[in-house]
């Protein structure tokens, strides 16, 4: 064991090979967070989910961080970055955005997403990243706090969108 009790696991980064794993993760994700899926709205997520990574797996613009343990995935941590014109709040033009922080119920309190977290964080600083968004659940709100996310509140604007489908 290491200082964060991660050596037991396989720390590494997704590729194509990790179609599967990253839908099954994606899904495991949402079950929980939803507290289940309605099976024709999972239909309609697993069958996006597949097309999306195929598209984005191996790409700049997604990483997938993964934990495991003999061969199976415990952990995951998500990273999706865009770029746009650049404005003061992201100065670079580039920003990044955090998702699927998920870990095996079995396998929490280890340190597996501080661990994934902070490699996502790593990459974004090298890739020029002006900040790292997300949305945090309630149980990940502390963990995130502890790697120095903060609330973020526009200082004269307020967020708002249109849903659509
Ligand atoms: C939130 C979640 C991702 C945390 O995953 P995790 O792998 O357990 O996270 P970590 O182990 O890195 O850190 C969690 C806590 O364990 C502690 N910890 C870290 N290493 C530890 C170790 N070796 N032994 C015991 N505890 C440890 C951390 O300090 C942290 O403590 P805290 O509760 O005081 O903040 C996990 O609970 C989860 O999957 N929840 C459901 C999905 C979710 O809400 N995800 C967040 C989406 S925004």
């Amino acid at each position: 064991m290491d200082i964060n009790g991660t050596t037991d696991f396989k720390i590494r980064k997704a590729d194509k090979n990790d179609l599967r794993a990253l839908v099954d993760v994606r899904l495991a994700y949402l079950d929980e967070d939803w507290k289940g899926l309605p099976a024709d709205q999972r239909f309609i997520i697993k069958t996006q989910l597949n097309a999306y990574f195929k598209k984005h797996l191996g790409s700049d613009d997604f990483t997938a961080m993964l934990a495991e343990q003999d061969g199976e995935t415990v952990s995951s941590a998500f990273i999706i970055y865009s770029e746009r014109p650049a404005n003061l709040p992201f100065i670079t033009g580039k920003t990044a955005l955090i998702l699927n922080v998920f870990t095996a119920p079995a396998h929490r309190g280890k340190g597996l997403a501080t661990k994934l977290l902070g490699e996502l964080i790593r990459e974004a600083r090298e890739r020029g990243a002006s900040f790292i968004e997300l949305s945090a659940t309630p149980a990940g709100r502390p963990l995130y706090e502890k790697l120095g996310f903060t609330l973020y509140q526009s200082s004269h604007c307020t967020e708002m969108r249109l849903q659509l489908a």
